[in-house]
């Protein structure tokens, strides 16, 4: 196992003691949520879970947790999921997985927000990790060009792509596309991640600002605490 897969292990294993017996909880999306899942399932709990992607319902039905509906609930009490990076005030980039709209609904809802990543997605300002957009299909060249218009008011000029799948567009649960941004830089997350909401054809983009309560971060030999 390298060192970046035991952090993510360590830091699956360490959200899974925050969960408690009854709770309900949201289940996030990629290779370090999956240790957590994999960690609370363990447990043996009686719980209530909502995924974040149908892969991970996929992950959480093998191992014996119940799903429930979103709407089946109107709080959640705590999701853990990964980040691609964590930045300043706990802002995160997410949705390199492609789950960024369904994940973005399940934090809305959740009491506790808990991130957990290995060390390497920690950095000092965000915007080296391509930004994900999701985009709905009808018209998403029209939408990329607004989206590049808002870019450049924030001072990003870097390519905008649309993520394929070989030689087709990927497409998301939602059955949307996804644009990524490369941004080098992105100094004030929370105005960017404004104006791209107001544009139209935009369903969801992946600067999650504000949303994190706490992080859990891999480090070699222990897990930090992150706080806003
Ligand atoms: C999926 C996500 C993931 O949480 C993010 O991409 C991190 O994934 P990984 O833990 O595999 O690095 O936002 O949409």
């Amino acid at each position: 196992m390298t060192d970046a897969e035991r952090q993510k292990q360590a830091v699956g294993q360490a959200a899974a003691e925050l969960v408690r017996n009854g709770m309900v909880v949201g289940l996030g999306t990629g290779s370090t949520a999956k240790w957590f899942v994999e960690a609370v399932a363990a447990r043996k709990l009686d719980l209530s879970c909502v995924p974040t992607s149908v892969e991970t319902a996929h992950l959480a039905t093998r191992l014996g947790l119940r799903l429930i509906e979103m709407d089946a609930v109107e709080r959640i009490d705590i999701t853990v999921d990964g980040a691609d990076e964590i930045g300043p005030d706990l802002a995160l980039i997410k949705g390199g997985g492609g789950a960024l709209l369904r994940e973005k609904l399940v934090w809305a809802v959740s009491d506790r927000c808990v991130v957990i990543a290995d060390g390497s997605k920690h950095v000092a300002r965000l915007g080296a990790f391509p930004l994900p957009i999701e985009v709905v299909p009808f018209g998403h060249r029209t939408t990329a060009a607004r989206i590049r218009d808002v870019l450049h008011a924030s001072g990003i000029d870097g390519p905008l792509r649309l993520r394929m799948d070989g030689s087709v567009p990927r497409v998301t649960d939602n059955g949307n596309l996804i644009y990524d941004a490369q941004c080098g830089a992105i100094d004030d997350p929370g105005t960017l991640a404004a104006r791209l909401k107001a544009t139209t054809g935009v369903v969801e983009h992946g600067i999650f600002f504000g949303m994190a309560t706490e992080g859990l971060l891999g480090t070699d030999g222990e897990v930090r605490r992150l706080t806003r």
